[in-house]
């Protein structure tokens, strides 16, 4: 059980350099395995997610090397099309695996992913994406099996996603890749981690088109039009955004490295709403955030890119708890994402949840708690309070951070928070 001891109060200075993403990295392993031969990634983050999905891989016939952030992987072995229910029920973004293992071997299978402790997490959208590639998917006994009509691979047909689902505009491009055909994706999510996959695809032979936009176009190929591809993974904006919450929570002035700033465009218009100073660096991507006080409380909504993202809501209440003023957050997108709320009022926080509302009043200083990680951005936001918190904090079940930030301890100590893991192994 990993736990983190944080002493708060002490202003962040320095520079920070942000790991790969784990959301753009994840469906590129996915994709990997639609070729049958080599892929190669760098920047790929050392997260427990990104084990699992090696795990997943080797399970299936695939071989995962990775030598720090370059991690290759070999499908020309690929056997199997079930996919482990140890591993679904650990990381459940694993079943865009099913759309890649139906355009590679015509079938797929796995248990059906629970919800998780942000909402219930439904998959419709995902079974339609793969009705709509000419594959039967079906739901049975807590089952998901995805295969071709007889004999053949996925056909490109039109699928329409009611909802930019993430998740589910991989799984229908990664099921598009070898189908035979057009495919067209209507209602298509946005993100920057589907932009960066469209362009790994492209890379490895795919014909897709229309990332950032919500109309998505892949023409099927051959598997032999696919080859041996190399990409670099880009920059964590979710990280980057957790580590400027945590400078607006703690005051200082710290530079950002390897994120991209264009991505965190309405998320930096609230930093600045609430009093931080953000600017770029002369040279290169590079750019810093500032805040001398007390940040101002913010009204803000979370919605589908470009909208506010519902990863860095936990982060904003962390800092927002402590801000001057009231604060009110809306969150349209995971209907129970409002857990880390109680473990912010054990530091003092005045939050009111009223279904998908929480209505903030500042209160400074919180004050350092023992307080439980409930999920992986939940977790982190809790770390982000603490350093803007009187005395000392202590954070259970950091696993659950661990998913997704390579070493949160690492990299805040980086610029002068007192923060350490307390278990003898980190
Ligand atoms: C991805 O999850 C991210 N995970 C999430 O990040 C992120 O919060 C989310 O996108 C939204 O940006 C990865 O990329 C691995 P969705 P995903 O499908 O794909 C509903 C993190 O902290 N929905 O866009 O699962 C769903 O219930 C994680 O890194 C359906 O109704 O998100 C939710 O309300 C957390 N039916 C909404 O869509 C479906 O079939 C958005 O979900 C699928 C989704």
């Amino acid at each position: 059980m990993s736990r983190i001891q944080i002493q708060g109060f002490r202003p962040l200075k320095g520079r920070i350099s942000i790991q790969g993403s784990k959301n753009a990295a994840l469906p590129m392993m996915a994709a990997a395995v639609l070729h049958r031969g080599v892929t190669v990634l760098s920047n790929v983050p050392l997260i427990q997610d990104v084990e699992c999905m090696k795990a997943i891989l080797n399970s299936l016939g695939c071989r995962c090397i990775q030598k720090g952030g370059v991690l290759e992987i070999d499908a020309s072995l690929l056997h199997t099309t079930q996919i482990p229910d140890c591993f679904m029920k650990q990381m459940r973004s694993a079943i865009i695996l099913l759309g890649a293992l139906l355009g590679r071997l015509g079938e797929a299978s796995c248990c059906y992913p629970g919800g998780c402790l942000i909402g219930s997490r439904p998959i419709d959208l995902h079974l339609k994406a793969l009705n709509g590639l000419g594959a039967l998917a079906e739901e049975e006994e807590l089952q998901v099996r995805v295969r071709a009509r007889e004999g053949r691979g996925p056909t490109g047909g039109t699928i329409v996603l009611a909802y930019p689902s993430v998740g589910a505009t991989e799984q229908a491009l990664l099921g598009a890749v070898l189908a035979e055909g057009e495919t067209r994706i209507l209602g298509a999510a946005r993100e920057p981690e589907i932009c960066q996959l469209c362009r790994f695809l492209r890379g490895m032979g795919a014909r897709v088109k229309g990332e950032g936009t919500d109309c998505l176009s892949v023409l099927g190929v051959k598997s032999f039009d696919l080859h041996d591809s190399f990409f670099s993974v880009g920059g964590d904006r979710i990280v980057a955004g957790t580590y400027m919450a945590a400078v607006m929570a703690a005051t200082g002035d710290v530079q950002i490295r390897g994120a991209d700033l264009e991505e965190l465009k309405e998320p930096a218009r609230l930093f600045m709403k609430a009093g931080a100073r953000i600017r770029r660096e002369e040279r290169g991507r590079d750019f810093r955030i500032s805040i001398k006080e007390r940040p101002r409380g913010l009204t803000l909504e979370t919605a589908p890119y470009p909208g506010f993202p519902t990863d860095l809501q936990s982060p904003f209440m962390a800092f927002l708890a402590g801000a001057m003023g009231e604060s009110c957050i809306r969150e349209t997108v995971f209907e129970e994402r409002f857990a880390t709320a109680s473990q912010l009022e054990k530091m003092g926080a005045r939050i009111k949840v009223e279904g998908l509302t929480a209505s903030i009043k500042g209160v400074w200083p919180l004050m350092g708690a023992r307080v439980t990680a409930g999920d992986l951005r939940g977790g982190a936001a809790l770390a982000v309070a603490a350093l803007g918190a009187g005395g000392t904090t202590v954070i259970e079940e950091c696993r659950h951070i661990e998913r997704g930030y390579e070493d949160i301890c690492r990299d805040l100590s980086a610029v002068g928070a007192e923060i350490r893991w307390m278990d003898a192994e980190k």
